[in-house]
């Protein structure tokens, strides 16, 4: 049987050039390297500069992804952006990367499922592609969180930072077993009665002020574990496959505790993981494909690799995704 998979063809990413290090947070808050190393795993994050927008490091993953993919980008007919911090209330900052890629022949729209976005994109662009209404799409994550972070508010500020990453679709043939290139499968679930745990305490239709992140941290914690460590149980299991066939787990970084003990009750040694939460924190909708970008540009993550990504953010929402490179 000849089914169509969407192969990921490139990868990309994207840092702001300003890092801020714990030592440089502890100097204007009471806070030390120690407490976040030790309770996060983050050593650094990068900030966007002043007037550096979404768009523009969106912009940037995305044209580092169309590179590595060998595409024209007039064959680019479709741009996701996964974000939960916008240029604009509208319209979708996909549109406004479009025109930055000259993208002419694509459809845009924004995806926003907080740090779940890039799981949710790949999905959506995913089932495009097997339905036929898409045959290349671009497929981005995308934040400046340091733009909705109360930096008054240690226990959530030094948690986050700015970045981007990105993949490029193709629809290939397949022959519908686990050994085809591209996606696999997906998996996605939310949770809207969890709203309190993680928001942002505004908006156009509420305040009509933009508004600063809000975590329950610990609660947060809690529901990280078990759902991300379910969602990932329920990839496998569709495919009839085990944690032993993943070549490489690549969580969403939100905490390096939380990845830790997500890999443990999967069963996935340490050494199978992709951990970028030291360096770039946590980044939202653009720490897998960071992620990815990282692992490819190292060569762990090879052609054929069965990669494992999952995450769970805002909402609340989660997911899962099995890629076979
Ligand atoms: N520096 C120093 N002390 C701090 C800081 C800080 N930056 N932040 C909080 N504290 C203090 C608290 O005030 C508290 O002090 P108290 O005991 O005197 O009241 C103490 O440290 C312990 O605080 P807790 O909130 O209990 O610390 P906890 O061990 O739960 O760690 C953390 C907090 C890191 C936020 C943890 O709960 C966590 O990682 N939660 C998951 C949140 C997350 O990853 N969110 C990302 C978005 S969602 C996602 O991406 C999955």
């Amino acid at each position: 049987m000849t089914v169509r998979r969407s192969v990921v063809v490139g990868c990309g990413g994207y840092l702001p050039e300003k890092i801020l290090t714990n030592d440089e947070l502890a100097q204007r808050l009471d806070t030390s390297d120690e407490w976040i190393r030790d309770r996060s795993g983050i050593t650094q994050r990068h900030i966007a500069a002043e007037g550096e927008l979404t768009s523009d490091l969106a912009f940037a993953a995305a044209h580092s992804a169309l590179g590595a993919a060998g595409v024209s980008v007039q064959d680019i007919d479709m741009i996701l952006l996964a974000t939960s911090t916008p240029d604009e209330t509208f319209p979708a900052t996909a549109t406004v990367v479009q025109s930055k890629l000259g993208a002419d022949n694509a459809m845009s729209f924004d995806i926003q499922a907080v740090c779940s976005g890039f799981v949710y994109a790949l999905a959506t662009a995913d089932n495009f592609i097997k339905s036929g209404q898409a045959e290349t799409a671009m497929v981005i994550g995308a934040e400046t969180f340091s733009r909705i972070l109360d930096w008054q508010d240690r226990g959530t500020c030094v948690l986050f930072g700015d970045g981007a990453g990105a993949v490029v679709l193709k629809a290939e043939p397949g022959q519908g077993t686990t050994a085809d290139r591209g996606i696999l499968s997906t998996h996605l679930h939310s949770d809207g009665r969890l709203h309190d745990l993680l928001y942002v305490d505004g908006g156009p239709s509420s305040t009509g002020e933009v508004g600063f992140l809000r975590m329950e941290g610990k609660e947060v914690f809690r529901h990280a574990v078990v759902k991300m460590a379910e969602v990932t149980v329920e990839a496998l299991e569709a495919n009839g496959l085990t944690a032993s066939d993943i070549d490489w787990f690549v969580p969403h970084q939100a905490n390096k505790r939380i990845i830790d003990g997500t890999a443990k009750k999967l069963g996935i040694n340490g050494d199978r993981v992709v951990v970028t939460i030291d360096q770039h924190a946590n980044t939202s909708a653009a720490s897998i494909p960071l992620a990815l970008w990282v692992a490819t540009r190292d060569d762990r993550i090879k052609r054929d690799n069965l990669v494992l990504i999952e995450a769970l953010g805002g909402g609340m929402t989660w997911g899962s995704g099995l890629v076979r490179w």
